[in-house]
């Protein structure tokens, strides 16, 4: 290795390597230890909604194997890790009792992570709902706001003298509007004004349950993960440039604006009209509570072009926008989505320059290809190798250039059910044979445990951190 390749992989000494997960996509388990229905075995139950027509109601099993996959991330020194409580497993029937079973297997799983060096960092809300409060309305009824910072509380109380590191809510934008305007996610709605009530209970709800966690758990830090985009305009067409711009609005500004304090974004409101959410008195002074950090989910950029009819797929018309692609830019497995790491570290400037959150969390980073074990059983993954290189460089710059970055989780662990893609989206660095559940490590894992390893706190110093 060169000394400027040497210099590039410098990251400040307690910034923070680790992979993230979600409940739904590896837990299985879907209705054991008197778990209640989520909205996403509801939705995965109708075979037309998963690419592959399949669920998650075995996934991983890392309900049963969660050990054996503890042992393997710390092998790999991979010391924090980034999951996620399924809301049914802990209140099946959302807002009435407490499983002690559904708690109890959290309370194992982080006692787990410590045992290991492992530190915990998790995700209340990765979208597995109660089907019996979709029953209800779901998010788009106001009283899931309470049901949700109960929820919260419950949990904070049980796992908050081990756990310091909460997130509220993953992705309000893809959850509203995949979800309830797209019809790709569940609840498979597909209507504008219940994805923007969905999206300000969502963000509601992230604000009351701050206090609420901090109540229960003394020293807890405490964010929100959004997924953000880098927009750009197709040409510099008067047209295209307001579409871009259109798409930040609704893809980013929307949702960072009200919890820096700042409400909704007045051009996308005037753009959603009678279709904007109802927001009652003293919604923008709990959305905006202080928080710890801003977890940046990044993926991708998108080039946007103005387009009446939206980008082909139902829904999109709101937007009057299209995404275009370059065929000079190459694109992952997931194919909306470019490899763009640039995007990445303009992002996370763009972030610090007119957000200034107390601390950046990069809360998933990833790619998907259709790896396979070769003939010797080894997986050579380059190009996710490639792709984590060239993303954790552009983090490692903007750190450089002013992003007060404090720490990296790769998407993902391990491969898993990836929503409407089913079983046909491979993100993790360890690949897992569902038939066997089998899990093979993966070239990437052993880059990416090495570039831990040399650049972060070390394995066993759970209380460590940022
Ligand atoms: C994000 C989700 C995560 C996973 C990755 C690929 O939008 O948070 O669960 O599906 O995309």
């Amino acid at each position: 290795m060169t000394d400027s390749a040497d210099r590039m992989l410098a990251f400040p000494p307690a910034f923070l390597w680790g992979t993230a997960t979600a409940a739904y996509q590896i837990e299985g388990g879907w209705n054991e230890g008197g778990k209640g229905e989520s909205i996403w075995d509801r939705f995965a139950a109708d075979p037309g909604h998963i690419a592959d027509r399949s669920d998650g109601r075995v996934a991983c099993d890392h309900y049963h194997r969660f050990a054996g996959d503890l042992d393997l991330m710390a092998a790999l020194g991979l010391s924090h890790y980034r999951f996620s409580i399924a809301w049914p497993r802990v209140i099946p029937d959302g807002d009435g009792a407490v499983s002690a079973a559904g708690l109890d297997y959290y309370d194992r799983l982080v006692d787990a992570m410590l045992a290991r060096g492992i530190r915990p960092y998790a995700t209340l809300f990765h979208w597995d709902l109660p089907q019996v409060v979709q029953d209800r309305g779901g998010w788009a009824a106001r009283a899931t706001i309470d049901a949700y910072v109960r929820y919260a509380d419950v949990v904070a109380r049980r796992l908050g003298d081990r756990v310091k590191d909460w997130m509220t809510h993953n992705e309000p934008w893809v959850f509203a509007f995949v979800g309830h305007l797209f019809g790709g996610h569940a609840p498979g709605l597909r209507d504008l004004p219940t994805s923007l009530a969905v999206a300000h209970h969502l963000l509601v709800s992230h604000g009351k349950a701050v206090p609420a966690i901090r109540a229960a758990c003394p020293g807890a830090r405490i964010g929100i993960v959004h997924n953000l985009e880098w927009v750009e305009p197709a040409s510099d067409r008067a047209e295209d440039v307001a579409a871009a711009r259109r798409h930040d609005g609704a893809f980013n500004r929307w949702f960072l604006d009200p919890v820096f304090g700042r409400g909704y974004p007045e051009d996308l409101l005037a753009w959603y009209g009678a279709a904007a959410p109802a927001v009652a008195p003293g919604d923008f002074d709990a959305i905006a509570a202080p928080a710890d950090f801003l977890g940046v989910n990044y993926y991708t950029r998108r080039v946007m072009a103005h387009d009446p009819a939206g980008r082909g797929a139902a829904g999109r018309e709101v937007f009057a926008a299209r995404q275009v692609y370059w065929p000079f830019v190459p694109r992952a497995h997931f194919d909306e989505w470019e490899v763009a790491p640039e995007g990445l570290y303009r992002t996370l400037l763009r972030v610090q320059r007119d957000y200034q959150p107390p601390a950046i969390l990069v809360t998933e980073n990833g790619t998907s290809w259709p790896d396979r074990p070769g003939p010797y059983g080894a997986i050579h993954d380059m190009l996710r190798i490639r792709y984590l290189a060239r993303h954790t460089a552009a983090v490692w710059q903007a750190i450089q250039d002013g992003a007060d970055v404090r720490g990296y989780f790769l998407w993902s662990f391990l491969d898993n059910f990836e929503w409407g893609f089913g079983y046909t989206k491979r993100f993790g660095v360890v690949h897992v044979d569902y038939e066997t559940q089998q899990r093979t490590v993966k070239d990437s894992a052993r880059w990416y445990g090495a570039l831990a390893t040399r650049n972060a706190l070390a394995l066993g110093d759970a209380n460590a951190t940022w």
